[in-house]
């Protein structure tokens, strides 16, 4: 019998709720900021920081970093500068104005950007002209020209708008662009000449759209693998990213008398800075690191990228030690323009200007002071440049700060030649469509693919694999071209593409089944793994569905957490005896080790992209069984070896990963690997169990936010506002509590019986929280008090619920005020609750009338001695409800 149950024998004693002074409450705080690691003990971010770059530890940031000085690739030209002299000089304050304001084209007329004087737009994630997902490429540069026409008419001096477009493997908002593998694949490759090769192609394929800038490269140092955006670091250790920022942004401006000629496009080095950084890698978080680390790891493709002369940065959404970035007048004015040098212009990132104290979508004075130098502001634009106009005419913006900001648009602009290139379709790439997704750029493509591939396991040399025989293919990446493209395909998170969305792209089968029939084989696909005839070997492709940021944010690295579909896989192949090769399709490394005791061989594939068939060329040798390719890619990631290994990074003391970072094996190598990785979930008994989030910002995977009314189905609120069934009972709104639709705001009128709750679709194990007197802790907010009487419950499947009562908290509370609610689990210990199989963490459902707020949902594990588990606190920020004890 374990410390909970032993405990959980006692009865419901219900809410202490007491006011106390500050100390008394040190043992929650300290639990709730607590490490959220399960590390190796004495491994600390200062050690980490120590073990990079060989510079000495700093703790706390106390410490300045010795920025460098950075010489640029692009010179200060003097012919430049006069003439951006001149131009500022014919523009009047509006115009000035419209310069630094970028909507996206959704949200933006040809005639509105004349009017207002708009010196820039972009199409986000997902967006092509007129909302057709198909546009051609001459529709297109019929828009480009459109806004072209309406900029240089909408000011004194003629100075066009730069379009900016998020082309971050190759240009893929463009259906029939080719779609390289993503950065973390890339990474593998380490090939810098490759990188410079993609960076001129995706230039050209921008270019022939008639788009002048890109927002990439990402670089990045992805520090935990739980962030969404991993996949767009090309590796967690600076040394990669370094070398690739700077091949990258060559190969997309171009170098010497190449410079930002028809065949180039501006780049933007992203997001600056410290994104990759962040705890528990919450995208958009905070990055606690002290000044030295930010220097040596997340700033190292910065620095490599302004050498290389990049022309724009774009501020990142997260924070440093606090402050948010937008905001940062010491990283955006006096790092990034004063020591490092930067002469182009800083843009913002979207609607980021919002989260710095003060501002809102459509005022953000701070952020123009602060150093940014243009505002993505997808829709609200026109408020937004009405009110800064006016902050410039009343002083809150200085004249000087503004025609700064106007100055380095225009400098970039004119080194991009944009005053002289003339009407985009009159460009000389605008009359080569043929160049988007052409043969030499999807051959390029495939190379890549080539080299990214990693390969973790092969006994008994399985790999290659002879096509003269019968061959599986089987799992739902075998043949899914969006599924092996991931985010930032055609949509903002890669999802919804169906075949048709891709012409001229291969699925990994394709590259199969072409081989294998040219060489007298036989190839059966079946995405279940059923079979016609036993095949002599199987091809499992599984892995990640799409996502991009935000959204991609996960809350462990363990694949199919909750439901091993693929596993079962895998087992039944295994079970007929059928050897089996696991083709792994991820945006980050995860923990994986019973799909790979249950492989024979293992290739991290990443995330390729449209040029699916690269996969068979390394994987499938020629008809004597030779290979075609060897494997080269070797990890730019480390990969765990325990399912709470995270972060996990080379160079961090005490280093344990399943592969190291530079692990790859190639066809010479004979390594074989007994079936016996660990296959336990559960902690070592020195590991800390960390915080398990459920909300932050939105819901992280694989739990859903639900409401439901009466006996009415249940709605998921994903977007930002939702209404239960017909009634309306209950509705859900996305409202901000520190920063944009953070909290969600819950509304019950009390028709019914409401119910709102956290799930997820397959139970999920929390007993070692349990088991650790764990609490749940969440940010709550009432602004309208309970007619009736509301009930908090935990639910672990059919008959299988507790709830316990609320009222003593509820009734007590200051109205519109925010506290932190700590319910102790044992509240909801009987009988009947079973802590192992969870699928409902969290709900409040009442019959009467509720507004509450909610923020910042999650389970928090007490390790200290349980006696403190009962000494919990009421106070106007906290209060508590304890069930433990006696
Ligand atoms: C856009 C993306 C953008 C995102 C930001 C999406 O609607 O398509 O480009 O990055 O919003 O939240
Ligand atoms: C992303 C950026 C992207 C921008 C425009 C943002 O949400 O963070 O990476 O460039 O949207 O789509």
């Amino acid at each position: 019998m374990n410390k909970y149950q032993k405990i959980g024998q006692a009865t419901l004693a219900l809410c202490v709720v007491m006011m106390c002074l500050q100390g008394c409450d040190s043992d929650i705080t300290d639990e709730a900021t607590a490490s959220t690691v399960l590390h190796p003990p004495g491994r600390s971010q200062a050690t980490v920081n120590a073990a990079v770059s060989g510079v000495s530890a700093v703790s706390g940031g106390a410490q300045a970093a010795e920025w460098p000085n950075v010489v640029s690739a692009v010179d200060r030209d003097a012919a430049v500068e006069n003439r951006v002299t001149m131009l500022l000089d014919k523009l009047t304050l509006e115009e000035k104005v419209g310069q630094i304001i970028q909507p996206e084209i959704k949200f933006i007329t040809p005639e509105q950007v004349k009017k207002y004087h708009i010196g820039s737009v972009l199409n986000g994630g997902g967006t092509a002209p007129n909302n057709n997902k198909f546009a051609p490429v001459s529709e297109w540069v019929a828009m480009a020209d459109a806004y072209y026409t309406a900029s240089v008419a909408g000011n004194g001096a003629g100075v066009p708008l730069i379009w900016g477009s998020d082309a971050v493997h190759g240009h893929n908002n463009v259906v029939g662009a080719t779609l390289f593998p993503h950065n973390i694949g890339l990474g593998a490759a380490r090939d810098k000449d490759l990188i410079h090769r993609i960076g001129e192609a995706t230039a050209q394929e921008v270019a022939v759209t008639g788009i002048d800038w890109t927002f990439a490269p990402t670089v990045a140092v992805a520090r935990d693998d739980r962030w969404g955006r991993t996949f767009e670091s090309y590796s967690e250790d600076p040394e990669i990213v370094r070398g690739y920022a700077r091949e990258m942004v060559q190969g997309l401006q171009g170098v010497g008398d190449q410079l930002l000629n028809e065949t180039h496009v501006v780049a933007t080095a992203k997001h600056f800075l410290g994104d990759g950084g962040t705890d528990r890698g919450i995208d958009r978080g905070d990055t606690q690191v002290s000044e030295s680390e930010l220097l040596t790891i997340h700033a190292a493709g910065f620095i490599a990228a302004l050498e290389a002369g990049v022309q724009t940065v774009m501020a990142s959404f997260n924070s440093w030690n606090g402050v948010k970035m937008h905001g940062s007048q010491y990283l955006l004015t006096d790092i990034l323009k004063g020591k490092l040098g930067f002469d182009g212009f800083v843009v913002g990132d979207w609607n980021g200007h919002r989260q710095v104290p003060g501002c809102s979508v459509t005022s953000c004075p701070q952020a123009i002071n602060a150093g940014l130098d243009m505002f993505m502001v997808p829709s609200d634009w026109q408020k937004l440049y009405e009110n800064t106009l006016q902050q410039v005419r009343t002083g809150k913006i200085s004249r000087a700060r503004l025609d700064d900001a106007v100055s380095r648009i225009l400098r970039v602009k004119v080194r991009a030649g944009l005053m002289d290139k003339g009407l985009v379709s009159r460009r000389s790439l605008s009359a080569k469509p043929e160049l988007m997704g052409g043969f030499g750029h999807r051959a390029l493509a495939r190379e890549a693919v080539r080299k990214s591939l990693v390969l973790l396991k092969n006994n008994g040399a399985l790999l290659p694999i002879n096509p003269a025989q019968k061959i599986l293919l089987a799992g739902s990446g075998a043949n899914d071209i969006g599924k092996q493209s991931g985010g930032w395909t055609l949509s903002w998170q890669g999802t919804g593409n169906t075949r048709e969305d891709f012409p001229g792209a291969t699925s990994i089968f394709d590259g199969f089944r072409k081989v294998i029939l040219e060489a007298g084989g036989k190839v059966e696909l079946s995405l279940n793994g059923s079979y016609l005839e036993p095949p002599d070997v199987a091809v499992v492709v599984i892995g990640e569905n799409p996502y991009a940021e935000w959204h991609g944010d996960i809350a462990s690295i363990e694949y199919q957490y909750g439901v091993k579909e693929d596993l079962a896989l895998l087992k039944r192949l295994k079970q007929a005896g059928i050897p089996v090769v696991t083709v792994f399709l991820s945006g980050r490394p995860l923990w994986v080790n019973k799909e790979i005791n249950l492989s024979d061989a293992f290739v991290a594939a990443w995330l390729p992209g449209s040029e699916g068939d690269g996969v068979a060329d390394v994987l499938v040798g020629d008809k004597q069984g030779k290979a075609r390719y060897d494997f080269v890619g070797k990890l730019s990631f480390s990969w765990p070896k325990y399912v709470h290994q995270t972060p996990l990074n080379h160079r961090d003391p005490d280093y344990d990963p399943l592969f190291a970072y530079g692990y790859g094996l190639s066809y010479s190598d004979s390594t074989v690997m007994a079936a016996d990785l660990p296959e336990a979930t559960t902690l070592p008994s020195s590991g800390e169990l960390e915080d398990a989030w459920l909300f932050v910002s939105r819901t992280l995977s694989p739990w859903g936010l639900f409401i439901a009314s009466g006996s009415g189905d249940p709605v998921e609120a994903t977007g930002n506002s939702h209404l239960s069934g017909d009634n309306e009972n209950l509705s859900v709104l996305s409202v901000d509590k520190e920063s944009q639709e953070d909290a969600r705001k819950i509304r019950w009128l009390g028709l019914e019986q409401g119910r709102a709750y956290l799930a997820a679709k397959n139970p999920q194990d929390l007993s070692a929280f349990a088991q650790r007197n764990g609490y749940l802790q969440l940010d709550l907010q009432v602004t309208e008090a309970p007619s009736s009487s509301v009930m908090a419950a935990i639910g672990c499947g059919e008959g299988c619920e507790v709830a316990t009562s609320l009222d003593s908290i509820l009734r007590e509370w200051p109205l519109g005020t925010w506290r932190s609610v700590t319910i102790d689990l044992q509240c909801f210990h009987n009988d009947r609750m079973d802590f192992s199989r969870v699928n409902v963490p969290f709900s409040l459902s009442t019959e009467g009338s509720l507004t509450v707020s909610v923020a910042n949902v999650k389970i928090i594990p007490r390790t200290a001695d349980p006696s403190s588990a009962t000494r919990l606190v009421g106070s106007s920020e906290q209060v508590a409800l304890s069930c433990s004890g006696s």
